[in-house]
């Protein structure tokens, strides 16, 4: 793209009550799982001191706590009392430093308790007693004292980060959490007068931000996230969001309405917290659209966002007035800057594929990305350090590990050339993108592409390299990222039983006509993907996990989605079953519990989606290589792109 102002819109100034952004990126708050004791840690200012660098207009740090029954994680940021402003003031000192401006989260998770604090469940707390059912959850009414025990916290909250220099802050009415409790009639069935007619519903948030601005004033900036659609059967509906946000900004006490989608109390509603990329792009903009209509403030909007051209189409046709572009940012910190300066094709795009952000939040863990594992290690990773020598590196293997490691060693001044076995680079990514709903997933391989040559290394296709190739090239270090392949286990195999590999019907081998059995191992993507592949080309298809349940070690709002697929393709699940054999026309099963016997007849055709084996056999023959060498990624121990990008940095930083 030629270099001048790309995206006039998404670079125009935007006022929001009293303080103007310098463009209309925004940072969502989002759970980082980087707070400590519930307070801010150099961690988490790191993390956003690289956004705020970026070029991003406002962070919204993630959600805190107003009370002490809000810890809805054990990992949660909380405000309830002083001990939150130095880690708060820090925060806000070191991104005002980048001209970002920064905003707070105010939080309630009402019923919504994912996790126990110390292993015993919390009693949660809800408008009425009225289960979630995600969580399995069953709530207590609160009584109005703690109600408004919970209002005051919202303006307690709110005075704390005023104090510690925050710009504002936003009560979290979104997603099913307590505000969206209490204007739900269907969770909210109280009788007196926090319930029933839509003014009783409106009251709790009413009061809480007449709390916040008793105790904050009117010139911190005040704002309302809500879900625009809850997308649950029971959830909050459009028309019914709409009447709250027109309501609540006739009140004129807001300055702002941050429009999502989604809801934590139901596991369909959830996947819209943080859609993944079965999503469309952009897809929530239309809600927003409807917002807009509905209040005069500025109006956010958050749902895969995750390039300039879309949140320039969002605000140039009036649809909304911010973009947050949160995964795009937690994937590419650059992306402001990059947009601005007519850099756009060097972001690198999120693909949505929910790995290593929410994946880790949900798994306890700090967050981090597959494709830019620098992110959540910043003060290790953030900063490219110049070799003091430049070296000549030999990359083996152009998959997700062997491209990292090509692109980070050439930026910090080695000289490097990968060599690739096959025609063209990407490795098993190559074959993951024709999983259904994963197209996206290529734009992994894209963008390390792209990091690669701007890094100046070079790319050698066609070249299977071996010990002798090595010797010939004489490199200092040898990288060995060789990957794996389809793993097949031994299996009692009787006459002559079609048995293909995931990676061949990926490849568009031919399955005979009937009935197939996927036996699925690893409980990853591939095997759903490929049996709704092969329903879709017009078989019966049963998929054998070795497992509870399919997807079981995916994220899960993607999970979500691959077993919401498989409901409707049709698809037959055995769960708790391992592959023991087959012959012409049976496939044989074994219960993983009981070791019972069970057996699938009339079979056309056994798909493996077996897991991988690694293939290591270069390192093997480089043992007494006099150079250095390293191995990453599957072929060390076969895992995820997430594990081979990372371990690409990690030995590519220390060269
Ligand atoms: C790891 C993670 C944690 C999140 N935690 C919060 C949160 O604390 N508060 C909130 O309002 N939204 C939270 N979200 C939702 C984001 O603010 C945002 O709405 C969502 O990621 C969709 O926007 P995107 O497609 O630009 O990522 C979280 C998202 C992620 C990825
Ligand atoms: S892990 Fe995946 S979804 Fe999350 S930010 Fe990175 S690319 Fe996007």
């Amino acid at each position: 793209m030629s270099s001048g102002p790309s995206f006039p819109s998404l670079f125009s100034p935007l006022r929001v009550g009293g303080v103007t952004l310098k463009n209309r990126i925004v940072s969502s708050g989002h759970d980082t799982v980087m707070a400590e004791d519930g307070l801010v840690t150099d961690r988490l200012i790191a993390y956003h001191e690289a956004r705020a660098a970026g070029g991003v207009a406002l962070i919204v740090v993630q959600v805190a706590g107003v009370h002490e029954s809000a810890r809805y994680t054990s990992h949660v940021l909380m405000a309830t009392d002083g001990s939150c402003i130095p880690g708060y003031r820090r925060l806000a000192d070191t991104v005002h430093r980048h001209g970002c401006a920064v905003f707070g989260q105010l939080f309630h998770p009402g019923r919504e308790i994912m996790e126990s604090q110390d292993g015993s469940a919390p009693v949660a707390i809800a408008p009425s007693a009225v289960p979630t059912e995600r969580f399995h959850v069953m709530p207590r009414e609160m009584p109005v004292d703690l109600l408004q025990e919970i209002v005051a916290g919202f303006g307690a909250g709110a005075r704390r980060l005023q104090e510690a220099g925050l710009d504002g802050a936003e009560i979290v009415a979104s997603h099913g959490y307590l505000p969206a409790q209490f204007l739900n009639p269907r969770v909210n069935r109280r009788e007196d007068a926090y319930g029933g007619i839509e003014e009783n519903r409106l009251r709790f948030l009413r009061e809480s931000i007449a709390a916040v601005r008793a105790e904050a004033g009117r010139e911190f900036v005040l704002g309302l996230r809500i879900s625009a659609d809850e997308r649950s059967h029971d959830g909050l509906t459009l028309d019914e969001a709409l009447a709250a946000c027109r309501a609540l900004d006739a009140d004129g006490a807001l300055d702002y309405v941050s429009v999502v989608a989604g809801s934590s109390a139901t596991l369909a509603g959830s996947v819209h917290i943080v859609p993944p990329m079965s999503e469309p792009n952009a897809y929530t903009v239309p809600l927003a659209a409807r917002v807009k209509e509905a209040v005069r403030v500025p109006v956010m909007v958050a749902g895969r966002i995750n390039q300039p051209q879309e949140a320039e189409r969002a605000i140039a046709s009036g649809q909304a007035d911010a973009c947050a572009m949160t995964r795009a940012l937690i994937c590419d910190p650059l992306l402001p800057v990059k947009a601005k300066t007519g850099r756009a094709e060097e972001i690198r795009a999120c693909i949505g594929c929910n790995q290593a952000c929410i994946g880790h939040f949900h798994a306890g863990y700090p967050i981090s990305c597959i494709q830019h594992p620098e992110t959540g290690r910043e003060r290790r990773y953030g900063t490219r350090v110049q070799a003091t020598r430049p070296r000549d590196v030999m990359v083996v293997g152009g998959g997700p590990a062997g491209l990292k490691a090509a692109a980070v060693a050439a930026e910090r001044g080695h000289r490097v050339t990968l060599y690739e076995a096959e025609h063209r680079v990407g490795g098993q990514v190559l074959l993951a993108e024709r999983l259904p709903g994963r197209a996206e997933f290529g734009g992994a391989i894209t963008n390390l592409v792209g990091e690669v040559e701007r890094a100046g290394a070079r790319i050698v296709t066609n070249s299977r390299a071996s010990r002798a190739l090595v010797e010939a090239e004489q490199p200092e270090v040898v990288i060995v990222a060789t990957g794996g392949r389809p793993r097949r286990p031994d299996l009692e195999l009787k006459g002559d039983p079609v048995v293909l590999d995931a990676w061949q019907v990926l490849s568009g081998a031919r399955v005979p006509r009937g009935d197939v059995v996927v036996a699925d191992w690893r409980c990853d993507w591939i095997g759903p993907g490929v049996a709704e592949l092969l329903v879709r080309a017009g078989h019966r298809v049963t998929l054998a996990v070795d497992g509870y349940m399919p997807g079981q070690h995916v994220q899960q709002y993607v999970r979500d989605v691959l077993l919401a697929d498989m409901h409707r393709a049709g698809v037959k699940v055995i769960p708790t079953v391992r592959l023991f054999g087959a012959d012409d026309d049976t496939v044989y099963l074994q219960h993983t519990l009981t070791s019972d016997a069970v057996i699938v007849d009339d079979v056309a055709a056994l798909v493996l989606a077996q897991g991988h084996e690694p293939v290591d056999d270069l390192v093997h023959a480089l043992t007494d290589f006099e150079g250095e060498v390293h191995a990453i990624g599957d072929c060390l121990s076969p895992r995820t792109v997430e594990e081979a990008v990372l371990e690409g940095l990690v030995v590519a930083s220390e060269l």
